[in-house]
């Protein structure tokens, strides 16, 4: 096919399935791109004549009604016919390739750690030829990385590279790459390069991004350049100060700043009228130079056609994807893509292992559903904050993982089920209240607890408050959908919790004879001695920036122990003791929802260990974490036991902050961090050291036995009794299903089975099963004579206790986190 450009009226050839700029590149064309991927729009286009397939793109690059009107992207448009194209981005001066981009094969001849995280790389390239400015991309691992050039002579390939523990390339600079090992790459790109007139020089740069500037300063060097060259270089710690004090130019002077103090710099140097017109060169993070794009054009009135940019990503993970918008020198650049990598693999249904699984109703609406920096960003971010970050970087945890959209949550939680759950949740409370009216069981409350009430019972509401706004904090930066959505539910459900405690207390207060002020409960958290350790830890959480800490403290540490005394130890027992069978409505509710964090958060752990990559680091550093928070944790308890002395019956504080250590420890050991668990005095069972992680068992528990007892109507007998107090864990499981079709089907389907009840409600079916529970589809789908799946149950559900799983076959639930594990990973 042909493909003219119009207005510079040449043309090129181009196969049809090659893309136009593809083939512009390999006839030697400098046309204007950056991504290459259909990401960022720099190659966007006019089709004058003729009809493009267009490989997949993002509609941020061209919107749909671009696409109609007849604009392309040249980077994914395969000619179906001639073409004629209007370029709508060039540099008239400079649209043919001085230098033909290649695939080449170079040898690594040095690596030099300039500081601490960033090395310089000599590729021995014969034959290759680049403009100073220029970048290319060196092949890894089946990947690519973009870096500019710092030398300026041919033949040779000079670059400096930031490290990033993991990164595809850089993270091979800590000594698997010697010198002598072969690396592909291809190139050159970009078109940053020295303009020449007779223009004083400005640059600025920072960190790595003085690269492509020694490269441009070597080249003015060796043109024996007389005009007057200043440099701007911000960097923490020294970089390339010698090959810099060494360059022999006429005028040349360079400033070093340790911070973004240097663009203040500029400015008192462009204000003192010290460097008339100059063109101006930069290369740094995208916001240093958007921060100095305003300064320079609309304050010092710097024509923006004499600005030339090469911006860089940072994406953390990553190494710095240079990228250079290339072309048309006069068009604001684009931050360009940084080539997946790692865990940045492109959607291909690849993450359901096993391959081509059929995902579970959790996973179709909670796996991929949030933009992700990997899977969708992978042009960067447009904003990001002062330092360089992208508003969400892997950098937001010290946690690593090779991809973390593989962490399910056993609970299979999302917002349906949350929603669902929590509208049980308010009707067992709202139920319960009700009867302990009816009954007369607030009468039934010791004097000394309804004391102790008016003092205390609001005060876990600020717990819980300070658990959500850590948590909800948190969930913000989390990596993948699966764990955010774990992270921001059990937030929610933590306000939840504050927020039925406060209206509990205004119910109570209605029905006793003294008042439960809030203000009470304020003063108390703020001011009395017990809570303050307590309000510390809360108060350090919500400022923990890392967001990986604050769950690992939270759920590792803090709940385990101090929430866990709170709710179990004073919310039950205590309560339970003292004739108050209300408020242990509230603490079990409590518990269910926690018992679903713990679950995950074990999972979680268990993920980051098995980590084929990062797994020794995750334990190091979830180790450190847990070191730091689980004693101060068990002080915040200890510190709360005077609160006992108040009630007199109900609570002994020895033993109840004996038994919340050994519930930490337990949570620690099943999280698969048995070494730890002496930090709580508890000592974990020699198998569980051994054991092997549920994400290598694959073990299905048989199935059900199909009952062959005709009858037809449901069983109503006496549920299997609750939990017991203080074990901290449930040994039975339960669905509660509306009073439809499809839940009269499931009730009379499980009511056949030996080892299961089914309880009828006025209004829906309570259904219970030791251990697990498990609804054949295609059982019910006979009994109702049409096809159901996992869908249709949880449509008809209105909550559901342990840990659910939905296979192709049944749905099932499992009081135990870590079959419930072995069934996901099956
Ligand atoms: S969209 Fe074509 S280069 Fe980015």
């Amino acid at each position: 096919m042909k493909v003219r450009f119009e207005p510079i009226g040449e043309e090129i050839d181009c196969a049809p399935d090659e893309s136009v700029l593809d083939a512009a590149f390999r006839q030697g064309y400098n046309l204007a791109y950056g991504c290459r991927e259909g990401q960022c729009s720099a190659c966007k286009c006019f089709l004058i004549e003729g009809e493009v397939a267009l490989k997949p793109y993002s509609n941020f690059a061209l919107s749909d009604s671009e696409e109609s009107s007849g604009y392309s992207l040249m980077c994914r448009a395969m000619p179906e016919q001639d073409l004629v194209i209007e370029l709508l981005h060039y540099d008239p001066d400079n649209y043919r390739l001085e230098n033909p981009i290649r695939d080449g094969v170079s040898t690594v001849t040095a690596i030099e750690p300039l500081t601490d995280d960033i090395s310089r790389v000599v590729l021995d390239a014969p034959g290759f030829s680049f403009t100073p400015g220029q970048f290319v991309d060196v092949h890894v691992d089946g990947a690519k990385r973009s870096f500019s050039m710092a030398n300026a002579d041919a033949g040779r390939i000079e670059l400096i590279v930031k490290r990033y523990p993991g990164g595809r390339f850089s993270g091979k600079l800590d000594g698997q790459l010697k010198p002598g090992d072969e690396v592909g790459f291809t190139g050159p790109y970009g078109a940053l390069r020295v303009r020449e007139n007779a223009r004083p020089i400005l640059m600025i740069a920072a960190g790595t991004g003085i690269g492509p500037m020694l490269s441009l300063l070597r080249q003015l060097e060796a043109t024996g350049c007389s005009r007057p060259v200043r440099v701007f270089f911000a960097t923490r710690t020294p970089l390339c100060s010698e090959e810099i004090g060494g360059l022999k130019l006429a005028d040349f002077s360079i400033q070093t700043f340790p911070d973004r103090s240097m663009l203040e710099a500029v400015d008192e140097l462009l204000g003192a009228g010290e460097l008339a017109e100059p063109d101006v060169y930069m290369c740094g993070p995208p916001p240093m130079l958007e921060a100095a794009e305003p300064m320079l054009i609309e304050k010092h009135k710097i024509d923006e056609q004499r600005i030339f940019q090469d911006k860089f990503t940072t994406a953390a993970e990553a190494d710095p994807a240079r990228t250079d918008s290339a072309g048309a020198a006069p068009t604001k650049r684009v931050p360009a893509a940084a080539t997946p990598s790692g865990d940045e693999a492109e959607r291909q249904f690849s993450w359901y292992i096993p391959q081509k699984r059929r995902p579970t109703l959790y996973e179709d609406v909670t796996i991929d559903t949030q933009p992700s920096v990997h899977r969708h960003l992978r042009r960067g971010w447009p904003v990001s904050f002062e330092d360089g970050r992208g508003t969400w970087d892997d950098a937001s945890t010290t946690l690593r993982a090779c991809d973390w959209f593989e962490f399910r949550d056993p609970g299979e939680q999302w917002e349906r089920p949350y929603y669902q759950v929590g509208t049980a949740v308010e009707h067992q409370i709202e139920g319960a209240m009700r009867s302990a009216l009816q009954e007369g069981l607030i009468e039934d409350f010791a004097p000394e607890w309804v004391e102790f009430l008016r003092h205390f019972l609001q005060v876990p509401a600020y717990v819980e408050h300070g658990l959500w706004f850590a948590l909800a904090t948190a969930g913000r930066d989390c990596l993948s959908d699966s764990v955010s959505t774990c992270v921001c539910l059990q937030a929610a459900m933590k306000q939840r919790s504050a927020q039925a405690i406060v209206l509990y207390a205004m119910d109570l207060e209605e029905h006793l004879d003294v008042g439960l002020p809030i203000e009470t409960a304020r003063d108390a958290f703020l001011e009395d001695e017990p809570w303050q350790p307590t309000r510390r830890l809360l108060e350090r959480l919500a400022a923990t920036a890392d967001w990986g800490e604050v769950v690992i403290a939270a759920n590792l540490a803090f709940e385990p122990v101090v929430a866990t005394l709170i709710r179990r130890e004073l919310g039950t027992r205590a309560a339970a003791a003292n004739g108050d069978t209300v408020t242990p409505v509230l603490a079990r509710v409590e518990t269910q929802e926690w018992e679903w964090a713990r679950a995950w958060t074990v999972a979680l752990v268990r993920f980051l260990l098995d980590d084929t990559r990062f797994g020794e680091a995750n334990r190091a550093t979830i180790s450190d974490w847990i070191r730091d928070w689980l004693p101060r944790s068990v002080e915040a308890a200890l510190a709360l036991t005077p609160l006992a002395d108040e009630i007199s019956t109900g609570i002994d504080a020895n033993n109840a902050t004996e038994r919340v250590q050994a519930y930490a420890g337990q949570t620690l050991e099943e999280a698969g961090l048995p070494e730890l668990c002496s930090l709580v005095g508890y000592e974990p069972a020699e198998a569980a050291v051994a054991a092997p992680s549920p994400a290598t068992r694959r073990v299905r528990p048989p199935r059900e036995r199909r009952a062959t007892a005709g009858a037809g109507g449901a069983v109503a007998a006496a549920p299997p009794p609750p939990p017991a107090d203080g074990e901290g864990t449930y040994d039975f499981v339960g669905i509660v299903m509306a009073k439809s079709a499809e839940g009269d089907a499931v009730a009379r389907i499980l009511s056949e089975r030996e080892d299961i009840v089914v309880h009828e409600q006025p209004a829906f079916w309570d259904i219970r099963a030791k251990d697990r529970l498990v609804i054949p589809y295609d059982e019910v789908s006979e009994e109702l004579g049409y096809e159901i799946d996992a869908y249709s149950i949880q449509h008809e559900m209105s909550t559901h206790y342990g840990r659910m799983v939905a296979t192709d076959d049944a749905l099932m639930l499992f009081s135990d986190p870590t079959e419930a594990m072995e069934h996901l990973m099956s």
